[in-house]
């Protein structure tokens, strides 16, 4: 299927590893030059290199700190010089710690609300215009089951993934007329490192070697198994292409079965 997507350019954010940049090979697979961020420039550069290395299109990147509100200003300053316009735009990033509901401090919830929310706002409140005026853009988040099904021991994950699908659900109904559609996606397990890290920290809570905690979570997923970056590319490059134009406004699940009301 040809999804019409060559020569469109993408940002991603959180584009240097993990879904980020599962989203940016499939986009680049179908002739979008992406341009990445994320903090870390070895690992940005590597992602680049594996990108042009894959398709031949080599991507741009800008080192920026999502959590921080100067470093994203210089960001969106070099981006505005680098890519005056841009049709896709993947909102994403590092994910929040661990924690209950129970306990609660104010300058976490601010710095993760800041982190999480912020960066995105400001990135499509900078492109949505030319957007607007093309009468072309895609806004895709990259969110979590646990804003269906909150996730124990991960409230920042649900409740401020939550609010910034709300933020999406509205915007897309301000621009649903203007060629602009505005989607979150809501992946369950994948195989990158943020599930490495979470799942080692989480079989030591319990006790139990990483291996059979691992076997415990696949045998809870319907599909039996964890998915693959690029399985989640598939879906991105698909929601971001002009064939996609009468989904907006919705919420997309990706998740093997694991969501069992939604
Ligand atoms: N993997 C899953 O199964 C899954 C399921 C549900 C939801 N999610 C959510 O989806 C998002 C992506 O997950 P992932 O598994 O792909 O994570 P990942 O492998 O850890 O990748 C995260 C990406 O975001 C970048 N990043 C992290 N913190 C940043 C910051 N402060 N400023 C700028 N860039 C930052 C990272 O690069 P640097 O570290 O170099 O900055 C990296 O490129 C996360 O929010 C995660 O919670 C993932």
């Amino acid at each position: 299927m040809d999804l019409h997507l060559t020569r469109r350019s993408a940002i991603i954010m959180g584009g240097s590893q993990g879904l980020g940049l599962g989203a940016a090979l499939a986009l680049a697979k179908e002739g979008v030059r992406p341009y990445l961020l994320a903090r870390n420039e070895a690992t940005l550069q590597q992602a680049a290199t594996k990108i042009t290395a894959e398709t031949s299109i080599t991507p741009q990147w800008h080192s920026v700190d999502f959590a921080s509100q100067e470093s994203v200003q210089t960001c969106l300053k070099t981006l505005k010089a680098d890519l005056p316009e841009v049709d896709i735009i993947i909102g994403n990033g590092g994910g929040p710690p661990l924690g209950p509901a129970t306990e609660c401090d104010p300058a976490l919830w601010q710095q993760e609300a800041t982190t999480m929310l912020l960066p995105i706002m400001q990135l499509v409140s900078q492109y949505l215009p030319g957007m607007r005026q093309r009468q072309f853009g895609r806004i895709l988040m990259i969110s979590s089951t646990s804003i269906v099904e909150p996730i124990p021991n991960l409230v920042l994950s649900s409740a401020l993934r939550s609010a910034l699908a709300s933020w999406g659900k509205t915007l897309a109904r301000e621009v649903a007329q203007d060629g602009v559609t505005v989607n979150t996606i809501l992946p369950g397990r994948f195989e990158t490192e943020r599930t490495a890290t979470l799942n080692k920290i989480r079989a030591e809570k319990a006790g139990i070697p990483l291996a059979e905690f691992r076997k415990q979570k696949e045998a809870g997923i319907p599909a039996g198994r964890y998915a693959q970056p690029e399985e989640f590319g598939h879906l991105v490059a698909f929601l971001a292409s002009p064939l996609a134009a009468y989904i907006t406004g919705t919420r997309i699940p990706i998740d093997g079965g694991l969501l069992h009301g939604f």
